[in-house]
């Protein structure tokens, strides 16, 4: 994993091979899903490395031990509707427990500024780690966005976690929540014209869904 300040860049060699997949365009939306939800959970894995543990005891069938535990708040994961959700079910498959707050946002096709249309949080979102799930950062308006409403409900421990990654989505996070740590598979070339990140895997929730 390479860190720059606070940009976790996750190049493990299978999630690396499940991007490749992710990216052509010829992968069905059944196979995209699945390779979603797969990528998701490797992440999950090096995004909850600094999870604090507890010593507690336990007897096994020979002894009394001490053994670890997570400890601690507990977890919130929060997806950006709709392609953030394709991305849950992965990260559950580690967590089970954690609670799930849906924010809705999507982006104004001409001025590619985010717009809400839902959220709907844990009642004790304040007091949970949360981890902002989207696949895709492009400008970073709905990443800024989502963490400014976390923010707003009094989150103190929030995490970012995208697919792919611009480099004017990451920039554009750092300037407006630097205290904020983001995870990412790749990070790709640059935004096209209309926004979309190149090379990018073009416009995930369509994808996600099979809604093109
Ligand atoms: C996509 C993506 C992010 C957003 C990224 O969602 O899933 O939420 O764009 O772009 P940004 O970094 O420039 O804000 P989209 O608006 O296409 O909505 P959808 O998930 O409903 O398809
Ligand atoms: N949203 C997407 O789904 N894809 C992009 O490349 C940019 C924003």
């Amino acid at each position: 994993m390479e860190t720059m300040e606070m940009v976790h860049i996750l190049d493990h060699p299978l999630l690396q091979h499940k991007l490749s997949i992710l990216r052509n365009k010829e992968t069905s939306v059944k196979d995209f899903r699945q390779l979603v939800s797969e990528i998701s959970t490797l992440m999950c894995y090096e995004a909850t490395r600094d999870l604090p543990l507890i010593e507690v005891e336990v007897e096994t069938p020979l002894a009394t031990t001490k053994v670890n535990r997570l400890g601690g708040k507990k977890l919130a994961i929060v997806p950006i509707l709709r392609a953030g959700l394709g991305m849950v079910d992965g990260i559950l498959n580690l967590i089970p427990s954690a609670r799930v707050g849906h924010i809705g946002l999507y982006r104004d096709p001409e001025s590619l500024a985010p717009v809400e249309y839902y959220c709907k949080m844990p009642a004790d979102i304040f007091d949970r780690r949360a981890i902002i799930v989207d696949p895709m950062l492009a400008t970073g308006g709905s990443a800024i966005a989502a963490i400014q409403f976390l923010k707003g409900y009094g989150c103190q421990d929030i995490k970012l976690m995208n697919i792919i990654a611009a480099p004017e989505g990451i920039r554009a996070v750092r300037e407006a929540h630097p205290d904020i740590p983001i995870y990412c598979a790749h990070v790709d070339d640059c935004l096209n014209e209309h926004g979309y990140i190149v090379p990018g895997l073009g416009d995930a929730g369509d994808r996600i869904f099979g809604t093109k």
